[in-house]
């Protein structure tokens, strides 16, 4: 490659998880400490980070059609400079640098603190590969925080050991680690300072976070939940994703007690066929993943759930998937998403034999997503009437409309005079099946 100049604009493309959206805002943060700033919308960017996910579907492809996009018909002086970030760069870095001259950079979820180094490689010339996975150095080498969103995201851990065969996490970011307690509780400080008003502590298999808190205890996911709750300032506190081994009595217990900890549980189930789940090395049955919701509803009654399911796992049988849709009626989630089932290089469930038909798949997920889409209307009708605290997000497409969020992360619409920021009384006035129509009550806090 030719030596260019210094970009002066870049824009980061976010795919996938929360996590990933995290580490696009570090990125981003990143590179405006070097004085480059965001293209404005719709002008084209010097430098495009495409922060990939490879959890699904034809990841990788995409990132080359989108290189493809960027590149096409420019000469390398025209074209915008290209890294590739997140979980394709992670799994297939190389294969990337060698069929995509376009692209400088491919940079790792766990190297990303690197990019201004490989950035100034990149303006030589010089193309550059980072995929390694050093234990959290990453986060003490990004720079300090100091605008963020009302609602921010925090990762607390990385990572994941649990390996369902179907899942690609535990190859692209590597084995759990917990960020330490104290780095966590500065960093929360940070975000309130910085304008935060609610937290979503994230992590792969969030409820494995244990560490040390300032007493020398061992402390797990409860123990920060509760502590993070003491940082004046900070309203509301969530987090996700957890996996059902993780979730104990203390996390349960800080349900009922935290105020600060808000009415919603995102716990994935995947399927409800005890055989599908065992195929899937779940560590749970139906039975024990209901029993479990029960205790969390008991501690915290107007819970709103939320679940990840997987339709058309290899081998599973019509009545199989017949016990989903069982599991789906009996929980009555709130929100949930629902995927088919994509077959990931390296992972133990692409070889299994019984990979089931794409057909048979659409047509699952279709009735599973109906469900789905029911319960969630209902849900939402059943919050009708309800006066709650709204978080205020943005704006709303209309002059004086504002979206927020409920305590059960439903969005709400409003119109009235506030700010971004917010935290104001709305009373829930009507249901659709993804928001909700609200009237403005009272101002809460500026
Ligand atoms: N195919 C389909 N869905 C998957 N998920 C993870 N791996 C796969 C896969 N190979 C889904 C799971 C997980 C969510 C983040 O993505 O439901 O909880
Ligand atoms: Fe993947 Fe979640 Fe299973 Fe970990 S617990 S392997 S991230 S699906």
């Amino acid at each position: 490659m030719k030596p260019t100049n210094s970009p002066k604009t870049y824009r980061v493309k976010s795919f996938g998880c929360q996590m990933n959206v995290y580490d696009g805002e570090r990125m981003a943060e990143m590179l405006g400490e070097r004085g480059i700033v965001p293209a404005p919308e719709g002008e084209d960017a010097d430098l495009v980070v495409l922060n990939t996910c490879h959890i699904r579907e034809k990841a990788a492809e995409k990132v080359y059609s989108d290189i493809g996009r960027l590149t096409k018909g420019k000469t390398q002086d025209k074209a915008p400079m290209i890294a590739v970030a997140g979980c394709v760069a992670q799994a297939e870095g190389e294969e990337i640098m060698a069929r995509a001259p376009a692209v400088s950079m491919v940079v790792g979820p766990q190297a990303y603190h690197r990019l201004p180094e490989m950035l100034d490689k990149a303006v030589q010339g010089e193309r550059a590969t980072d995929t390694d996975m050093p234990a959290i150095a990453k986060f003490a080498a990004l720079p300090e925080r100091k605008r963020t969103n009302p609602a921010s995201f925090l990762t607390v851990q990385e990572g994941c050991d649990k390996f369902c065969t179907y899942c690609v996490v535990p190859y692209t970011r590597g084995a759990e680690i917990s960020r330490p307690y104290g780095d966590l509780v500065t960093e929360a400080r940070k975000l309130v300072d910085a304008g935060a008003k609610e937290i979503t502590l994230l992590g792969q298999n969030v409820s494995a976070w244990s560490g040390e808190n300032d007493k020398g205890q061992a402390v797990g996911l409860a123990g920060l939940i509760r502590d993070l709750a003491k940082v004046d300032g900070l309203a509301r506190i969530r987090y996700t994703t957890s996996h059902p081994a993780d979730m104990d009595a203390d996390l349960i217990a800080a349900h009922g007690e935290i105020d600060k900890l808000m009415p919603f549980l995102h716990l994935p189930v995947q399927a409800g066929s005890d055989r599908v789940l065992k195929a899937m090395n779940r560590s749970h049955t139906a039975e024990s993943y209901l029993r479990l919701l029960e205790r969390f509803r008991a501690a915290r009654p107007d819970l709103a759930l939320s679940g990840d399911f997987i339709v058309g796992f290899p081998g599973e049988t019509d009545a199989e998937f017949e016990e989903t849709l069982k599991l789906v009626d009996a929980v009555g989630y709130a929100q949930a998403f629902s995927f088919k089932y994509s077959p990931r290089p390296g992972t133990p469930a692409a070889s299994m034999e019984g990979q089931v038909a794409k057909e048979v798949m659409d047509e699952r997920l279709q009735r599973l997503q109906a469900a789905l889409n029911r319960d969630q209307w209902a849900f939402n009708r059943a919050t009708e009437g309800r006066t709650c605290e709204v978080l205020v997000e943005r704006k709303g497409k209309h002059p004086g409309q504002w979206l927020g969020k409920t305590p059960w992360l439903q969005s709400a619409w409003f119109e009235g005079d506030v700010g971004i920021g917010d935290l104001v009384q709305v009373e829930l006035v009507e249901a659709g099946p993804n928001s909700l129509a609200g009237q403005l009550r009272e101002r809460v806090a500026a």
